[in-house]
């Protein structure tokens, strides 16, 4: 995802660099070591754990190609996965506000670690935010 740079423009370290992308801003292993915390809290999440297969190998190579992608890098997830279309993907999940809640509790405690400025940390969480209420599909 391009932003364009302006006053708004969130991809900024802490040393004040700026980068048009947050891939540009962070790097790859930025992405692997995120989905690597997230994937770490799903592992003992009592409402997650049984959503997902025993094997997270699988799950962490895909969100991070996914994340990666989205947020400015090569889409090499497209080129293993096709087009995302999230939505149908999670279909197989029941997914209520208890495994979005979940879901998102998690990722902002693997965000933490990710050493991200405030307007960036929001930006990113303000996207999962709204990604995670369109995947619900049995709302209560
Ligand atoms: C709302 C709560 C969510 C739940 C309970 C959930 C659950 C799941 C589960 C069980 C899988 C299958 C694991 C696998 O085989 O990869 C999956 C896959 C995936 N999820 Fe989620 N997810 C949620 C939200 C999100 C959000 C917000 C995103 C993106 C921002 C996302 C991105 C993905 C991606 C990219 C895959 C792999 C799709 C593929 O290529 O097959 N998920 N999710």
């Amino acid at each position: 995802m391009n932003v364009p740079l302006g006053r708004e423009h969130p991809w900024v370290d802490v040393t004040g660099r700026g980068a048009d992308t947050l891939y540009d801003l962070v790097g790859p292993e930025w992405f692997v070591a995120l989905v690597d915390r997230f994937y770490d809290g799903v592992a003992t999440n009592p409402v997650l754990r049984s959503l997902y297969p025993d094997d997270l190998e699988g799950p962490r190579h895909r969100l991070a190609g996914f994340l990666q992608q989205y947020w400015g890098g090569p889409a090499e997830y497209s080129a293993e996965r096709g087009h995302p279309r999230l939505r149908m993907r999670h279909e197989p999940f029941r997914i209520g506000e208890a495994e979005r809640e979940a879901w998102l509790r998690s990722m902002a405690a693997a965000l933490v670690g990710g050493g991200l400025t405030a307007p960036a940390e929001t930006k990113v969480m303000e996207y999962f935010a709204g990604a995670a209420s369109h995947l619900v599909n049995h709302p209560s």
